[in-house]
């Protein structure tokens, strides 16, 4: 497999950006695979937790970008930093907090897109209007758009029981995580140990991140082996080739996508859910660019009227999701 790129950033402060970056490193260390994390935050608050905390194997860098510089140069940098911790990586992490300065094109380079929010309103309007100013990057049908996984983070008990719905909606389809839950020990951890170590529910629910993070990452790579098995078998049938040497090295698709995709997205992410359903329905033609397109329709009944609008994944607010989640309806 090809090294996994995953830039977790966000324009809000404070949301829990290097929390869950050096967190997510250590989970996927202990998975066996081997980690950079690139710090390019001028605080270095996740590379100093890494580099402080026991030492589990994790590459730890910080680069900070010349962001006053403007123009092309925080990007080339990135770029450059990024290139190179991949050569040697199974997985990198970049810790990143958005400025304007930074051209949207630098999230191109990732696979996965990790936006930290909290669910307060205040947070989930500065995450919508920074999802919206990057629309044009998760709807590209000219690049490889990256996969997006919205996180909620520092998400108290009482928010996952609440019934009141943000005004918030979302201009593009996401991913959602499950959430990682707010608590005193978490803070407490800060450069002494990780968060999945926790033996309360904010370890459990760091664990359950973690394997959301994994299934996000099989689920593109399942989405690319049946684009690539799909442009084979058109260039073979352009040049009168049956089933050639070509298209066995490349990865042929899941025997049963639907099924193996319905497993996987139980445990975790809804919309991804949703999404593979139109995936499966439609494969193999479906490309990237057209699943992040898809208006996913829930197929549980809604609390609210169901109308198409209402009903549209992308309409609903994100405490709504929360409170679906915990009371399990989605994850069945
Ligand atoms: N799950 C959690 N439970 C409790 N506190 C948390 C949790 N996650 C993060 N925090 C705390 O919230 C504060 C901000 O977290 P963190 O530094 O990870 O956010 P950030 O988005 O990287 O911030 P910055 O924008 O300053 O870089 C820290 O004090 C951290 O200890
Ligand atoms: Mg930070």
């Amino acid at each position: 497999m090809s090294t996994f790129k995953i830039l977790v950033t966000s324009q809000k402060g404070g949301v829990g950006k290097s929390t869950v970056s050096a967190n997510l490193a250590a989970y996927l260390r202990r998975q066996g695979q081997s980690v950079t994390l690139v710090d390019f935050d001028t605080h270095g608050s996740s590379s100093t937790w890494l580099n402080r905390a026991p030492n589990i194997g994790i590459v730890v860098q910080h680069h900070i970008l010349p962001l006053d510089q403007g123009g092309n140069r925080p990007i080339l940098d990135a770029r450059l930093h990024l290139r190179r911790a991949a050569s040697s990586s199974d997985v990198v992490i970049c810790d990143l907090t958005w400025t304007d300065s930074i051209a949207g094109e630098l999230m191109f380079e990732y696979d996965l897109v990790i936006v930290p929010t909290s669910v307060s309103e205040i947070e989930l309007a500065a995450t919508a209007g920074f999802l919206s100013r990057h629309r044009w990057v998760f709807d590209s049908a000219i690049h490889t758009p990256p996969t997006l996984l919205v996180c909620p983070t520092r998400v108290h008990n009482e928010q996952m029981q609440s019934d009141t719905f943000t005004k918030q909606r979302f201009p593009v389809s996401f991913m959602l995580s499950p959430p990682v839950l707010e608590a005193q020990s978490a803070r407490e951890m800060f450069e002494r140990g990780y968060l999945m170590d926790l033996p309360d529910e904010c370890g459990t629910s760091f664990i359950e991140f973690g394997k959301a993070v994994c299934t996000a990452r099989e689920m593109r790579a399942s989405a690319q082996g049946m684009r690539q098995t799909t442009a084979s078998t058109r260039i073979n049938a352009l040049n009168g080739v049956r089933s050639t040497h070509q298209s066995n090295t490349l990865n042929a698709p899941p025997k049963n996508l639907l099924a193996r995709t319905s497993t996987l997205s139980n445990q975790y992410s809804v919309l991804g859910r949703h999404r593979l359903h139109k995936v499966g329905e439609s494969a193999p033609s479906t490309d990237t660019a057209t699943q992040t397109n898809t208006v996913a329709r829930p197929t549980t009944p809604s609390a609210q009227p169901a109308t198409e609008e209402t009903n549209s994944i992308s309409s609903m607010g994100i405490p709504q999701f929360l409170k679906r989640m915990s009371m399990g309806i989605l994850s069945k």
